[in-house]
């Protein structure tokens, strides 16, 4: 996948400086060639003697050294390469790229390169979430600095948990891979419903759920991500739709369908959107007054069309894959796997949404696959686990 690559690896400081050791081991093995820039800070935690026996290759750490200017300089180093991976990406590293210092290796090479950056950010959770580290994560996104992570779960100090843990080196190599244009979805259409759908009661008013999009945006971003052209069709979500992704805006479930069946034809559909099951049949097409007389609107409705069960069941033009969400709040196995046969899908992704879970809402889920074979339980974790693992599971299943 990688033969031939030339990856320029810049080492930030930081505990997971050791983790660049493997990622150099699983790039070679790929076929790329790796070249790597250490920060003074990064020889604190690894030395140039394990990255360089690593890349097997000079270890390039200072940019006064005479002789290394001598013989590849800088600017050279910046341009041969064809992606520049900075893991881990320090705070400090963040900063100094996205206001263009360049007063030591490697924020010098990061300003000279015209290469894509791609940067695996790992710090303190405080430090992530920092608003100067945010603004600096904007305007590096801006200017189309590539990001892989940072992960959330356990952090070297005893007892922080959070977002800042680098992406694992095989997440790392997969968005390698994608940056360079070879992602195992690379030019698949995928489409991902998200959101909650807004069902009209007069022009002022509708009927709503609270589903935030975030597990659908998740998806979206982890099939972007591993390279899929993702067609993104949303309801109106609290959380905003990704970058990268062909945004389709509606508002109720009949425009969702229409929005739906003009994407397609498309090779897998994923269904993450919190549909409404019924429309108000006799919505106002002027605002509903108050009449005097105490006596409230009776609202009638009307069943709203089923988008999963639709696609599922297309005689023609039905994607190869097709995977619905189910929340459940009891018997999450047993009402899943029969929702799985009366909508016709491939794969359901069922949740346990009971309050005592916490679920709905928060950051994290835990969900059970149900696929042709049976049912898998899932550890819980966060939603972007989960949009991942489901991302790598459908990029599997496509082949
Ligand atoms: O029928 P239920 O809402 O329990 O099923 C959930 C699944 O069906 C989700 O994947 C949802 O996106 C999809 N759905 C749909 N159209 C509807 C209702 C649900 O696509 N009208």
């Amino acid at each position: 996948m990688l033969a031939g690559k030339r990856i320029l690896l810049i080492v930030g400081g930081g505990i997971a400086a050791y983790k660049a050791l493997d990622l150099i081991r699983r790039l070679r093995e790929r076929g790329a060639s790796v070249r790597a820039v250490m920060t003074a800070a990064a020889q604190e935690f690894v030395t140039p003697l394990s990255v360089g026996a690593l890349t097997a290759d000079h270890v390039f750490t200072d940019l006064f050294d005479r002789q290394d200017e001598q013989d590849v300089g800088h600017i050279r180093l910046a341009r041969e390469a064809d992606l520049v991976v900075v893991a881990p990406a320090t705070a400090d590293l963040m900063a100094k790229l996205a206001n263009g210092h360049a007063n030591d290796l490697a924020s010098a090479v990061l300003l000279a390169t015209d290469r894509p950056v791609l940067l695996a950010p790992a710090m303190n959770p405080r430090m992530w979430a920092h608003p100067a580290t945010r603004r600096n994560r904007v305007v590096l996104a801006g200017d189309g600095v590539l990001f892989i992570g940072p992960n959330r779960g356990e952090m070297a100090e005893a007892g922080e948990a959070g977002e800042g843990r680098m992406a694992e080196p095989l997440e790392i190599v997969a968005a390698v891979e994608t940056a360079l244009g070879g992602g195992p979805l690379a030019g698949r259409h995928v489409l991902v419903t998200s959101g909650p759908t807004h069902e009209p009661i007069d022009p002022v008013r509708y009927i709503a759920n609270r589903s935030s999009g975030a597990q659908g945006t998740a998806l979206a971003v982890a099939l972007r991500d591993l390279g899929a052209e993702v067609t993104f069709v949303t309801g109106p979500a609290s959380v905003p739709p990704p970058a990268g992704v062909r945004v389709v805006r509606v508002e109720t479930a009949r425009e969702m369908l229409a929005a739906v069946e003009a994407a397609l034809p498309a090779e897998a559909a994923i269904f993450a959107a919190a549909v409404a099951d019924w429309r108000v049949a006799n919505a106002g097409v002027q605002k509903m007054k108050k009449d005097g007389s105490g006596r409230a609107p009776a609202l009638e409705f009307a069943e709203n069309p089923d988008i999963l069960a639709t696609v599922s069941r297309l005689a023609e033009g039905r994607p190869r894959l097709v995977v619905g969400f189910a929340a459940e709040t009891e018997t999450v196995v047993e009402h899943a796997t029969a929702k799985r046969a009366r909508k016709g899908c491939d794969w359901i992704v069922a949740n346990d949404v009971s309050p005592s879970t916490g679920i709905m809402g928060g950051a994290e889920n835990a969900v059970v696959l149900i696929t042709g074979k049976g049912a898998e339980v899932w550890p819980r974790m966060g939603k972007d686990a989960v949009a991942r693992r489901l991302a790598a599971r459908i990029a599997a299943a496509l082949g």
